[in-house]
């Protein structure tokens, strides 16, 4: 697929109120908690993006009954921590690395074997950074060369608890160690060196999984046990971004986000627009199994370049795609530092990001971990142009942001892979005054 975005200035502007698809991070983990606990949960809002439909698919592959999804609804009706059955072939996880890294943990320490696999884009996703700590746990692990998947998992091996000391920020390895430490006997505790998503602790704690945090140390006790309960998933902040971003580049805009999830290791999109002087309102703020959730009210405003806070950075990791974006739209320079992570994601995105913006015409220099950008505040901020996308579904939506305040028409290459976590970007943007239209290549 492949998107035309014409070019805006004038008559563009995002107005209206939308509620953009479910948090894709808290419907991988539905799907896994609720195959692995005792009785049946019911998940309302949840993702049918082809990322969380692959970590479906998987656990059916193992056994476990999963009606749905219909309209966000899924019933699973789980098979208890040691109920998973070898799956027949090796498990495809698509574009999915959230699904393959927890994965990793949760299989860790199954009694059969299993191979995980994934697309073009995740076969050179670095895996190690998992492999290692399930190795010290006593997990039997194969990799491709260079810690690449496929993952061949031996299973009927017994875990031992452990303390880990993370090298890097990130929720995926965290999340996979506590998941491996399910199934180990004792306690196992991993530190981050920066504050990461919490949705595994939370949403543990909510099959009644008992889940010690302590500042940067979250612990998980085992053997463990889970019990069934329904998950409410809000929509997904990293795609209400987009509309954030584009809302408040183009002038007259004036959006509602609906019931978005506002979990605070998630929101470093709103902090770093309001330092750079987005106009953002949040209202209706309340709890949903245990996740916090808001309507997100955002008009345009002038935004001014900022140097992005380090510490906020892994709080908005998906982001950055959309915030370059944004700070090719702001008065002065913007720099990113502290931000190499985003190197190893669907695509490096540092250098992507860099490429697609020069071909537009924008003052953007790549560095080792992050970017300096020279925005724009007034007029057009970008030319018209072609813009490759690399299979990376954040890219290509935020490059089709970009057309608000371009002077002529993007062209967007490689945008099937919007599918894995925005099903309906296309559509919903046009609802709301986007001129996109999806071609098929
Ligand atoms: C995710 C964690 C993040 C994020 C990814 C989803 C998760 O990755 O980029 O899209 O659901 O745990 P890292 O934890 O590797 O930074």
């Amino acid at each position: 697929m492949k998107f035309t975005v014409q070019g805006g200035l004038e008559k563009a502007a995002l107005k209206g109120a939308i509620r953009v698809p479910g948090d894709k991070s808290i419907s991988h983990r539905s799907i896994m908690f609720g195959s692995l606990a005792e009785g049946s949960s019911h998940i309302s809002g949840f993702l049918e993006g082809e990322d969380s439909l692959n970590t479906l698919r998987a656990f059916q592959a193992m056994g476990v009954q999963i009606e749905g999804p219909d309209e966000g609804r899924v019933t699973i009706h789980g098979v208890g921590m040691n109920g998973l059955k070898a799956p027949e072939k090796a498990l495809d996880l698509g574009n999915a690395g959230t699904s393959m890294r927890l994965l990793a943990g949760l299989l860790a320490g199954q009694q059969f074997d299993v191979e995980l696999r994934g697309d073009v884009s995740l076969s050179k996703r670095p895996m190690k950074r998992v492999t290692d700590p399930l190795s010290q746990m006593g997990a039997k692990i194969e990799t491709a060369e260079g810690g690449k998947p496929p993952l061949k998992i031996t299973g009927g091996q017994s875990l031992n608890s452990f303390s880990y000391q993370m090298p890097m920020a990130s929720a995926q390895v965290k999340s996979c160690c506590l998941l491996a430490g399910m199934y180990a006997q004792g306690k196992t505790c991993v530190t981050e060196p920066a504050i990461t998503r919490d949705h595994t602790e939370r949403m543990l704690k909510a099959f009644g999984c008992k889940v010690e945090v302590n500042g940067d140390t979250a612990c998980v006790t085992g053997p463990a046990k889970l019990i069934a309960t329904d998950i409410d998933v809000p929509a997904d902040i990293s795609s209400a971004a987009f509309f954030m971003v584009g809302a408040s580049i183009a002038e007259g805009s004036d959006i509602v986000l609906q019931h978005v999830g506002i979990n605070p290791t998630r929101t470093g999109i709103i902090d770093i627009l309001k330092l750079m002087g987005a106009d953002i309102t949040l209202s209706n703020q309340i709890e949903v199994g245990g996740e916090p959730v808001a309507d997100i009210q955002i008009r345009s405003a002038k935004l001014k370049g900022i140097h992005v806070p380090e510490e906020l950075v892994p709080l908005a990791i998906d982001e950055f795609p959309v915030l370059f974006v944004a700070a090719a739209c702001a008065e002065g320079q913007t720099i990113i530092t502290g931000a190499e992570e985003l190197r190893v994601k669907e695509s490096d995105r540092i250098q992507v990001m860099a490429d697609g913006l020069q071909a537009l015409g924008v003052d953007a220099r790549a560095t080792d971990d992050g970017m300096v950008i020279q925005g724009r505040v007034d007029g057009a901020a970008f030319d018209g142009g072609t813009v490759h996308s690399h299979d990376d579904h954040r890219i290509a939506m935020a490059f089709a942001m970009a057309s608000l305040r371009a002077a002529g028409e993007i062209h967007i290459e490689d945008c099937d892979n919007v599918n894995t976590s925005f099903p309906g970007f296309a559509g919903l943007a046009r609802s709301c005054g986007l001129s996109i239209q999806a071609f098929d290549e």
